[in-house]
């Protein structure tokens, strides 16, 4: 990827910005004061990855098409008028990875808020809208990832009957911030919050999974989490691995019996949780069947058993 400087130089950033149909330099993407803030109460986003192929030929955009169409959902429930479709923001993807050279992992985030300047807190239904794609280089999870310290949040998920957590809304990370700081607080590395029906929902940037007895359980679609594609990605590959899945109401209290505990998201990827509420998970160390699905996860996004092509959208580089 070409870098462009920044005053902070652990920020890199690329040197293009796709914005509104057009590739401006990184520079040149700004917008007046004014319009930050309310303008961000309807901002929708999405996170894609593009893989550096294990070939090295190619980059991979992982399921691009899926993520583009949560992006247009997102901008549907939160009133939003997209003014590109997801095919066309497709197209913009690819642009952007080609014009900013990338060769290698690179994250890529489409998003869309109201245009211009808005004072009002209640952001009208159908205003004009800027539609913008950023990049930056990511590195992947290693496999011999250790895992991480999860412990229930005392702060509930937002409920689709307040702030759907099924929009992909900038607004709605306030939620995950204040959990993920009491996580911290308190000495554990990432929070799990339970729903409005106290319930286990997800992470606050990722969804979560639990292994009894040889089966991966998730929490249903309707306990107040994002429509994860890594999630229905998962549940896929470990049908086609032979491991029965179970999507349903989970109890707090199935996370300190489980077996295995992972989070899982297009960012965290697959990252296996090794303590529970101060409770070991398991042996303490990632899990056989984590293991497996992230083994198997990797490969996919990679391109490196031909399985799957369909999630992948190939740039040759
Ligand atoms: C709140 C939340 N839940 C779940 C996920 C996982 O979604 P996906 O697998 O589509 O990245 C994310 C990541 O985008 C998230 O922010």
């Amino acid at each position: 990827m070409t870098l462009g400087s920044l005053a902070d130089p652990a920020a890199e950033h690329a040197r293009w910005i796709w914005r509104n149909g057009e590739l401006v330099p990184w520079e040149r993407a700004t917008v007046h004061v004014n319009a930050v803030g309310h303008a961000s109460v309807a901002a929708v986003f999405e996170g894609v990855k593009a893989y550096l192929a294990e070939d090295g030929r190619r980059l991979l955009v992982f399921r691009l098409d899926d993520h583009l169409r949560r992006l247009a959902d997102s901008a549907r429930l939160c009133r939003l008028d997209l003014p590109y479709t997801p095919a066309e923001l497709g197209r913009a993807v690819l642009d952007l990875l080609r014009a900013n050279e990338c060769r290698d992992d690179t994250y890529l985030r489409p998003w869309a808020f109201p245009a211009g300047i808005i004072r009002e807190q209640l952001v009208p239904a159908g205003v004009a809208c800027e539609t913008v794609i950023d990049s930056w280089p990511f590195r992947a999870r290693p496999p011999a990832d250790e895992g991480c310290r999860a412990a229930v949040s005392s702060w509930l998920r937002i409920s689709d009957a307040s702030t759907p957590p099924r929009a992909k809304a900038f607004s709605n990370y306030h939620n995950g911030r204040l959990a993920a700081i009491e996580a911290r607080t308190n000495g554990h590395d990432w929070p799990i919050l339970l729903n409005d029906r106290h319930k286990v929902s997800e992470g606050p940037g990722s969804c979560v999974a639990l292994v009894r007895d040889g089966t991966v359980i998730t929490p249903s679609l309707t306990s107040g989490v994002l429509d994860s594609l890594t999630r229905a990605t998962a549940l896929d590959l470990l049908a086609d691995l032979g491991v029965p899945t179970e999507v349903r109401e989970v109890d707090r209290t199935e996370l300190h019996l489980a077996d295995e505990l992972f989070f899982l998201g297009t960012a965290w990827e697959i990252l296996p949780i090794r303590e529970i509420d101060g409770l070991r998970v398991g042996d303490g160390k990632p899990g056989a069947l984590t293991r497996r699905l992230a083994e198997t996860y990797r490969a996919v996004v990679r391109g490196a058993d031909g399985h799957r092509p369909e999630w992948l959208t190939e740039l040759p580089i």
